[in-house]
């Protein structure tokens, strides 16, 4: 029986296997290892190379960008969790979203949300200013908008589901529909690093190619920057492959070991971001110094009943507009103890930022207004600590945003 669950094979056919048993087991089997020892936590090759037996006559391995016995495992594994065929690690979230912009040529059009992560943004809209890339940014709550806005050239449809920061919620299904049926040939993508394969699975939905920051909640320790695409269509995988080669935008052998290592907790880790971040939303709704909290968990969020029937839970992550402006929202996050105002998301520990100062700092206002991210908007990334402590700090700087005010 062991031997079975330790085989990753039968564990990729084998559909009634669990997520747990895959994080833990899936791309690892000792028995298919190609070290000697049959290690139980897979090794990690820090080789460069690997001796050719003769020209192009290799044991699975040529050059360690390309391919590595650790990075296999961890492709195979992330593979595994999202039910798809094929996974490709890159250095990093970012890196990914390149990879898949190299896709495109001169004059294709790529449709996206208008409140799509900022770094994705920015790389789209550089590659309209450098490559004669067209791009639309629209509505993605809205499908019928989506429908129409779809054009001969549109090649790259991108889906973020919750969206960051606004915690928006699509219609996985019904786009990708939309998209397939005008034409077959339009890739959807969505980024699922809110998400994470726990929660939500977007190739059973209709999309084509899921993406992961890794540095967010699959590695889930804020210590390794690592993105990735999980793809059932080989084709596809395979022009992709070559890109993640030849642009050199691989990931390391030893990152790769680490986001295995931390993968072997993502469901223990969703479910107690998960309780934690309805805790703080729900605190935070009540409380007489909040406006508003942004998290699809709530009754109260537009999209609540559509995202519940496309999703099993959600992770640590919400928004809320604060009582006042940009001194309360400044006063509050200075205030905080346990959670620490910085960048990124999805590790252990709980993380504030404020994103009109921060991630949206170089947006002109009235573009950030017309999305409603307001001096007041603040974001979290409810982490793994006690909730009474996490709900006990955000009481206190709530407090400290008035102070001072009469
Ligand atoms: C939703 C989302 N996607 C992608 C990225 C980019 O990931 P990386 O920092 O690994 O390049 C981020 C980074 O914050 C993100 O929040």
């Amino acid at each position: 029986m062991m031997e079975d669950l330790n085989d990753s094979c039968k564990l990729q056919q084998e559909v009634k296997i669990n997520f747990a048993t895959k994080v833990v087991h899936a791309g690892q089997s000792p028995a298919d290892q190609q070290s000697p020892f049959k290690d139980v936590v897979p090794p990690i090759s820090l080789s460069t190379t690997f001796k050719q037996l003769a020209p192009n006559e290799h044991a699975g391995f040529k050059y360690s960008l390309c391919g590595n016995p650790i990075k296999k495992v961890l492709q195979d594994c992330v593979a595994s969790l999202d039910g798809g065929k094929h996974c490709l690690t890159f250095s990093s979230g970012l890196g990914a979203t390149t990879a898949l912009m190299y896709l495109l040529k001169t004059g294709d059009h790529i449709l996206c949300g208008d409140d799509v992560y900022g770094g994705t943004a920015n790389i789209f809209k550089n590659f309209v200013n450098q490559f004669g890339v067209k791009l639309t940014m629209t509505d993605f709550t809205n499908e019928q908008i989506v429908e129409k806005m779809i054009l001969p050239e549109t090649k790259l449809i991108w889906l973020e589901s919750p969206t960051n920061p606004l915690m928006r919620i699509s219609n996985l299904e019904t786009i990708s529909k939309i998209a397939h049926n005008i034409r077959n040939d339009i890739v959807v993508v969505i980024d699922n690093t809110f998400q994470t394969p726990y929660f939500q699975k977007p190739l059973d939905l209709g999309v084509d190619v899921v993406l992961y920051s890794l540095t967010k909640y699959l590695n889930g320790h804020s210590d390794v920057i690592m993105g990735a695409l999980v793809i059932n269509d080989t084709e596809l995988h395979d022009r992709l492959a070559y890109i993640q080669c030849s642009y050199g935008i691989g990931s390391s052998p030893f990152d790769c070991y680490l986001v295995n290592r931390g993968l072997k907790t993502l469901h223990l880790r969703m479910k107690e971001h998960m309780k934690n971040g309805l805790a703080v939303a729900r605190f935070l709704e009540q409380h007489r110094l909040v406006e508003k909290v942004l998290h699809p968990g709530l009754p109260s969020h537009p999209q609540h009943r559509m995202a519940v029937r496309q999703c099993s839970g959600f992770g640590g992550m919400l928004s809320f507009y604060i009582k006042g402006g940009l001194l309360e929202a400044i006063r509050f996050l200075k205030a905080l103890r346990v959670f620490c105002v910085a960048v990124s998301l999805g590790g252990t520990e709980s993380l504030a930022y404020h994103p009109a100062l921060m991630s949206h700092a170089d947006v002109p206002l009235e573009e950030r207004l017309a999305l409603n991210i307001t001096d007041n908007l603040i974001r979290l990334s409810v982490g793994l600590e006690s909730e009474d402590d996490i709900i006990a700090d955000l009481d206190q700087a709530l407090q400290a945003s008035i102070i001072g005010n009469n």
